[in-house]
């Protein structure tokens, strides 16, 4: 049956699918009082009034707020095991690397994720999915990269697909290929290239691959040459510059990167050839956060007309949160963005890093994946802090949750 929503405060977002840079981040397309028209899983009308069937269902939004649901396009949120331990070490003052290099941070959730069966990891992501849904996210990024073998990567690979296969919104899986290091880096990485990268292929060939370019992690040398070989099929997708800034962006940008994820390190000419790049720029706000309250500029990389998404990085280590109305929060009082740009982020431009062109607005023909706000007033999205700000979620033309 059509639905059509009436009465909402729209935030259309009407544009196209092309990633907003620059002041095109601030345009969220507003129809102050409007209606959309859903039929068959997709948007089919929109504005101040559309013709509806008769007979179609319909919800009064009472001048609350309509937009497209959220994409988070950078989570970890496959993992098994918890972190607490290592979370009291970081309150006593021992830096993210420094227990990573000890043998803990990525390394113990390896551990754990080893010893999981795919069941379990299916079923641990499935109830993140579930609390995500309920904040409005209809599309999630989920990586592997804490398996470090073959073996435990095609297991993470295999655990989300399952996770997504009864959930009502869209999870794209991403290759994190390059997370970690066992042993020696060159032996490590060299094997990863050779090895892992083409058995992975073999079973996920459209999957993005993905890997962590930072001190005691993968180096410059090592993600290029992965990105050089993977690039041929795979998209490319690189976390640098969130400790350190070790030169992975010019490369990034020559290799025709996807994104580039992180940033908080990285330097003013770095994140001017980035701004002026095809390559998206994502910034993950709930890690300075929750680690060592550094932020990526990412006001100052829109002003340069830089092409921006926002994400929760939801992880066990970094980030454990799956809120993405928090990263908006976060985003506008440490990121230097507005409230519209934070939105433009988590929609459109985060569905862009992606690479799907069938969301991330209200336009006819697009996906009808759409939220229902309490608030009447779209800046109250980053004012509010904690609390669920989403009182509908409908994904794929359905109403899955309903406050
Ligand atoms: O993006 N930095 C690398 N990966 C994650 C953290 C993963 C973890 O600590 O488990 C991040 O912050």
């Amino acid at each position: 049956m059509p639905l059509l929503i009436r009465n909402a405060r729209l935030l259309t977002l009407a544009g196209g699918a092309a990633p907003r840079r620059g002041k095109a981040l601030g345009d969220l397309g507003i129809i102050p009082t409007g209606e959309v028209l859903v039929t068959d899983g997709k948007i089919s009308a929109v504005g101040p009034k559309v013709e509806a069937p008769a007979g179609a269902e319909a919800i009064d939004a009472g001048g609350r707020i309509v937009m497209p649901g959220f994409v988070d396009c950078h989570t970890h949120a496959c993992w098994a095991g918890d972190r607490l331990e290592e979370w009291t070490m970081k309150l006593n003052g021992v830096p993210y690397l420094e227990i990573m290099k000890k043998g803990g941070g990525i390394h113990a959730t390896v551990n754990a994720v080893r010893e999981a069966t795919q069941k379990q990891l299916a079923a641990s992501l499935r109830d993140r999915l579930t609390l995500m849904l309920r904040e409005g996210t209809t599309t999630v990024e989920v990586k592997s990269g804490y398996g470090l073998t073959t073996e435990a990567e095609l297991k993470m690979l295999r655990a989300i697909r399952r996770a997504a296969s009864d959930w009502s919104g869209t999870v794209v899986p991403t290759a994190l290929l390059g997370h970690a290091v066992e042993g020696d880096h060159d032996t490590y990485t060299r094997m990863v290239v050779k090895e892992m990268l083409a058995e992975i292929s073999r079973e996920f060939p459209d999957i993005a691959v993905d890997a962590f370019c930072e001190t005691g992690a993968w180096s410059v040398d090592a993600c290029v040459k992965l990105f050089e070989k993977a690039g041929k099929h795979h998209p490319i997708r690189v976390h640098a510059d969130q400790f350190n800034s070790l030169g992975m962006i010019p490369e990034a940008i020559r290799l025709f990167a996807r994104s580039v994820d992180h940033l908080e390190a990285t330097t003013k000419p770095d994140l001017l050839a980035l701004a002026a790049s095809p390559t998206m720029g994502v910034i993950l706000p709930c890690t300075g956060f929750h680690t060592d309250q550094r932020y990526a500029r990412g006001g100052y990389f829109v002003d340069q007309g830089g092409a921006l998404a926002l994400a929760t990085n939801c992880n066990p280590g970094s980030s454990p949160t799956h809120s993405v109305p928090f990263a908006i929060a976060l985003a506008v009082r440490f990121c230097g963005l507005s409230p519209a740009e934070a939105i433009v982020a988590t929609t459109v431009n985060a569905a862009a890093v992606l690479g799907l062109t069938d969301r991330g607005t209200l336009e006819p023909g697009k996906r009808a994946d759409l939220i229902i706000l309490h608030h009447k007033d779209e800046r109250a999205l980053a004012y509010e802090l904690g609390g669920n700000p989403v009182d509908a979620v409908i994904c794929n033309g359905q109403l899955v949750t309903h406050t």
